[in-house]
């Protein structure tokens, strides 16, 4: 049974826990995280070192995650949501101002929007690559469009140049939502540092992560100065610092901010994670290889589509059932996938199709059909560094199964 879940999986919304094992039978979850010594003696340094909230371990993982990236300026901050608050703020969005987003995406990407007292006009994905691009953009412009905040699906990044063309003819901002994307590329240039800004996400089940976290990128020297700023409740200068031997009790009030500060606790897991993040990637594109070779052939599903616009973070890996060869729903193989101890996710439940979507805005469903299709197709497989070969072949003969004895 899909079902509702709790914070802990929040960006899956719908989550379809495994059954526990039968004997002889291999239990998958989702996502496993992969949290080693390194990470564990590293936040136990933190804790021993007495400065437990943002301090060095921050400031050097900014500079680790801005060298990795290539970005002038990285901020960390205690989510993606926060990263990308901050950035519409720092790039101007005011009230009574649009902000185009992907109806094919998480509630994060459209709630910042309505923090700033703007309002999320939603675009149609592509149907190949769940991403929105210029032509699926274009007809959402209104006189009042002040941004473009691409989502960069699954970890797969948008067509970007397109776009920018799009936003600079009309003097636009573009914010991108990373947050499956590190580390990902746009024909050989890294994401964070393609956009206006761009944020990342270190949640428990991300690419690499803080167990709650987030950074934001630009290369912007003022937009930098104002998230920094406005990050940690509008305080001039370093302020964060104020506590320390180095630091003075003097402070000004610059603006009504906001308290999205990263903790030192938080930043030591990054650090090391950050150290493990090539490691990881090249295991998600392994896994993500052998699935789209076990699938490619099958005409009761689709593999994800690759562009070959540049490197894919594989966070996700969506496998789209076929409706059409299938006597079944996506809901009863999610379900068939369960009872055999593997555990999967659906990305997305547009936004459209959400009730404070339709309630505020008056959107509908048939609005957007690539999104809608998408959605009712889509099945998010497990893919972790850690999942073993044993893991992965147990995942493919179990989905080839499934979806042979559901044909029609
Ligand atoms: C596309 C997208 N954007 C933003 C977010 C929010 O990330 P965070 O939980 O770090 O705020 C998520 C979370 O899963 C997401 O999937």
């Amino acid at each position: 049974m899909t079902r509702r879940v709790d914070r802990q999986a929040q960006e899956a919304i719908i989550l379809s826990e495994p059954r526990p094992s039968t004997p002889g039978k291999l239990t998958v979850p989702f996502h496993r995280p992969s949290i080693g010594e390194e990470e564990i003696s590293e936040v136990v340094d933190t804790l021993r070192s007495g400065w437990l909230t943002t301090g060095p371990k921050v400031a050097r993982f900014e500079r680790d995650f801005a060298a990795s990236v290539g970005a002038r300026h990285a901020i960390a901050l205690n989510s993606a949501t926060a990263a990308l608050h901050l950035a519409l703020e720092a790039v101007g969005v005011k009230p009574g101002d649009d902000v185009i987003i992907p109806t094919y995406t998480f509630t994060a990407s459209g709630e910042v929007v309505t923090y700033l007292g703007a309002r999320p006009v939603l675009a149609d994905c592509r149907a190949d690559t769940l991403n929105i691009d210029r032509h699926t953009v274009e007809p959402c412009l209104t006189t009042r469009t002040k941004a473009i905040l691409p989502v960069h699906v699954a970890g797969q990044v948008c067509d970007m140049g397109p776009l920018l063309e799009l936003a600079r003819a009309h003097g636009l901002a573009v914010v991108e939502d990373a947050a499956h994307a590190f580390p990902a590329s746009y024909k050989g240039q890294s994401v964070g540092t393609i956009g206006d800004a761009t944020a990342f996400s270190f949640y428990a089940t991300k690419t690499i992560t803080t167990g709650e976290g987030g950074m934001v990128t630009t290369e912007r020297e003022e937009y930098a100065a104002r998230m920094k700023i406005m990050s940690l409740h509008g305080l001039s200068g370093d302020a964060w610092n104020r506590y320390s031997a180095r630091g003075h009790w003097y402070y000004e009030v610059i603006d009504f901010g906001f308290k999205y500060n990263m903790t030192d606790v938080a930043a030591a897991l990054g650090l090391r994670q950050l150290e493990r993040a090539a490691a990881f990637h090249r295991r998600r594109q392994q896994i993500a290889r052998r699935y789209s070779d076990a699938f490619a052939e099958l005409d009761t599903c689709s593999i994800p589509h690759d562009a070959g616009l540049g490197a894919h973070a594989w966070h996700l890996y969506i496998l789209q059932v076929n409706p059409t060869v299938l006597r079944v729903g996506r809901d009863e193989i999610v379900e068939r996938l369960r009872e055999n101890g593997i555990g999967t996710s659906v990305h997305f439940i547009p936004l459209h199709l959400q009730p404070v979507y339709r309630r505020t805005y008056g959107y509908a469903a048939g609005q957007f059909p690539n999104a809608e299709a998408a959605f009712a197709r889509a099945i998010s497989l497990p893919i972790f560094p850690s999942m073993t070969d044993g893991e992965v072949d147990y995942v493919i003969d179990a989905v080839r199964a499934i979806l042979r004895e559901a044909r029609r």
